[in-house]
């Protein structure tokens, strides 16, 4: 393991970087971020996941500096319009919604209808490009948070980020540097999620 600065310990193994990574809220990662070429790296990660037919049925949105605040502009006008009952702080918490992490790398999916590769595939090879970007991010000595909330689903803030219409977020992925050591969350027990085929021991239905 290679220590660097202020970030994180980077992660040379494999096995344990898998093992450790842990999502670290949004308002908990600080500045600076990733470097261009870092953002490169993260990029170039997220964008070599499998994928059936070669489609790239996923694309990516980079909010730096500025521009985070810009989009949290569109953000909070959609929500001002959606609740006039809301206040100042509500409003300028919509408005910093991209600002509170350094850096968001939005995912985008771009699935649809092909004669032989099923929507669903593509769906998943968006899911992998995040997932990949999260750990990626980790391996660099970041932390990350894949959020969607709720203006990812909201038609009009999409429409003001310059998603096509058939477009969907597959995640807007928060990356920053954490100086707190994360505490782990406690994970499905192998017993439950996992069944040997020919074997009736457990059950695993639902
Ligand atoms: C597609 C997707 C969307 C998510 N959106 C949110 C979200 O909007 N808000 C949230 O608190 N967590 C969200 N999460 C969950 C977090 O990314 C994270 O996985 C969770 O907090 C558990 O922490 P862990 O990643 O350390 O296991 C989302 C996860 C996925 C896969």
């Amino acid at each position: 393991m290679q220590q660097q600065s202020s970030k994180r310990p980077v992660m040379t193994d494999a096995l344990s970087l898998l093992k450790t990574r842990r999502s670290i809220k949004p308002i908990a990662l600080s500045a600076p971020g990733p470097t261009a070429a870092e953002i490169d790296t993260l990029l170039t990660v997220a964008s070599r996941v499998p994928d059936h037919g070669k489609l790239t049925p996923w694309r990516f949105i980079v909010f730096e500096g500025d521009a985070r605040l810009k989009a949290g502009e569109a953000i909070a006008s959609i929500f001002e319009a959606e609740r006039p009952d809301a206040t100042a702080d509500q409003i300028a918490f919509e408005r910093n919604r991209l600002a509170r992490a350094p850096l968001v790398i939005a995912v985008v999916s771009r699935a649809g209808v092909h004669a032989k590769i099923p929507e669903w595939e593509q769906i998943m090879s968006a899911g992998a490009a995040t997932t990949s970007l999260v750990i990626a991010a980790h391996a660099l000595g970041y932390a990350a948070n894949w959020l969607t909330e709720w203006y990812a689903y909201d038609r009009r803030v999409l429409d003001a980020l310059g998603l096509a219409p058939e477009e969907r977020i597959a995640g807007f992925v928060h990356i920053g540097r954490s100086d707190k050591p994360p505490e782990d969350r406690p994970r499905p027990p192998l017993t439950e999620i996992v069944s040997r085929f020919g074997e009736t021991k457990a059950d695993n239905t639902r």
